[in-house]
């Protein structure tokens, strides 16, 4: 059986698409376009490689998963059931992890905004750290703790220094000082840990290279001012699993410690925080050419609104009514959101015949679809769940209404 889009749980089988152990065709039959399908399967798979891989490269590693890739609730708990921690950045991801039941302790907790509601709640259970991406949140968290008389674990998120990114801080002269002032006076922190998160979709190590000289560069300078940060969190930015295959995973993973001891870098613990590499390749859209024109433009009945742009999936398209064919024919997908910019993908290798009614698979989708999703004022999909033979709906838009968190 030959694998589709690379993915070990996706096969052509006669001219039929097997998704785990069950037909797409006999899914199509009984719901209608256009729906979502998870693979546990494939995430648990994509947990164990990685899980494999850090553990063949370091002895003290931690792994948090980064909810806002994939927050339903139902892919938390596969994770959660491989015992992997959660990476959290607001308050409806945290009460979420909590109620999943991620131990507090295998909780990593801030973002950009953190209301103090979400540091009560942090503080409140006990979480493991909660990240600050600028220094005035260090303050707030030090006064919190003080109430709840704890020392809070803090991780500090530096600037990436990628080209334009604004988040975390950047550690000038100025904030150095503000900080080594901030430490003296907050009684009731600890400050454990560096966060460095470069971009998504990292493909080459040298991406990766550039993050991990950031960190140490702000190792160098909280070292002068007498921080000595226990932990390194890398982040995320590891592609689908397919698209990165073990091999090469491996052998960033392999730089990734190796720059480390080139440089003599001491550290208790390393941290990594993958989202999509968990997620990605374990999503697929099932859509519907709605319109073909002259010029190979096919309209599908999905859109930017639910499987948008600012994902940056890998997407792969297959005409599923049409398997057996070659695809070979440069083919523009469209969507429904009446835009000319609702443009999925632009000249892609599909089949030479397709039509109107023609079912389409989009591979990758598991990452950031949903969580980048609009209000366009359309149906969401229906979601669904398959491990093994079995399908479960997981989300139903008719009675759920809505799956974003509150
Ligand atoms: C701090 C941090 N960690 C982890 C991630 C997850 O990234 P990815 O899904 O690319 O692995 C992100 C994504 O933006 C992030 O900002």
């Amino acid at each position: 059986m030959k694998k589709i889009s690379g993915n070990p749980f996706l096969k052509k089988e006669g001219g039929k698409i097997l998704i785990d152990l069950i037909y797409l065709e006999d899914i199509i039959k009984k719901f209608k376009t256009p729906f979502l399908i998870f693979l546990e399967n494939r995430i648990r798979d994509n947990i164990k490689s990685f899980i494999d891989v850090i553990s063949s490269e370091f002895n003290d590693f931690e792994c948090y998963y980064s909810f806002k890739a994939n927050f339903l609730p139902d892919i938390c708990n596969i994770i959660c059931s491989e015992r992997i921690g959660a990476n959290v950045v607001g308050l409806p991801e945290l009460k979420l992890a909590l109620k999943i039941g991620f131990p507090p302790n295998k909780i990593l907790a801030g973002g950009p905004y953190m209301p103090k509601e979400m540091i009560r709640l942090s503080i409140k259970n006990q979480i493991k750290e909660i990240i600050a991406y600028n220094l005035n949140d260090i303050k707030k968290i030090n006064l919190v703790a003080q109430k709840f008389n704890i020392i809070q674990n803090i991780c500090i998120r530096v600037n990436s220094q990628k080209y334009n990114s604004k988040l975390g801080i950047n550690f000038d002269e100025k904030n150095l000082l503000f900080l080594e002032r901030l430490i003296t006076s907050c009684k009731n922190i600890k400050i454990t840990t560096i966060l460095s998160h470069y971009s998504t979709q990292l493909n080459n190590f040298e991406q990766f290279k550039k993050n991990i000289t950031t960190i140490i560069e702000a190792l160098k300078n909280f070292s002068r001012i007498g921080i000595n940060v226990k932990n390194i969190n890398i982040g995320g930015g590891f592609p689908e699993a397919t698209i990165m295959p073990q091999n090469q995973l491996r052998k960033i993973v392999k730089n990734i410690r190796t720059i480390f001891e080139d440089f003599n870098i001491n550290y208790e613990k390393i941290y990594f925080e993958p989202g999509r590499y968990f997620v990605g390749d374990a999503g697929l859209f099932i859509a519907k050419i709605l319109k073909v024109s002259n010029d190979r433009n096919a309209f599908l009945n999905i859109g930017n609104h639910i499987c948008p742009k600012f994902a940056r999936c890998s997407l792969r398209f297959y005409n599923a009514s049409k398997i057996h064919l070659s695809h070979n024919e440069p083919t523009t997908f469209l969507g429904i959101v009446p835009t000319d910019q609702d443009v999925l993908a632009k000249d892609y290798f599909f089949s030479e015949y397709l039509e109107e009614g023609d079912k389409v698979l989009v591979t990758n989708t598991g990452a950031y679809c949903l969580t980048f999703s609009n209000r366009f004022p359309y149906p969401l999909p229906k979601i669904f769940l398959i491990k093994d033979n079995q399908l479960k709906q997981i989300f139903d838009p008719d009675i759920e209404k809505d799956f974003s968190l509150h």
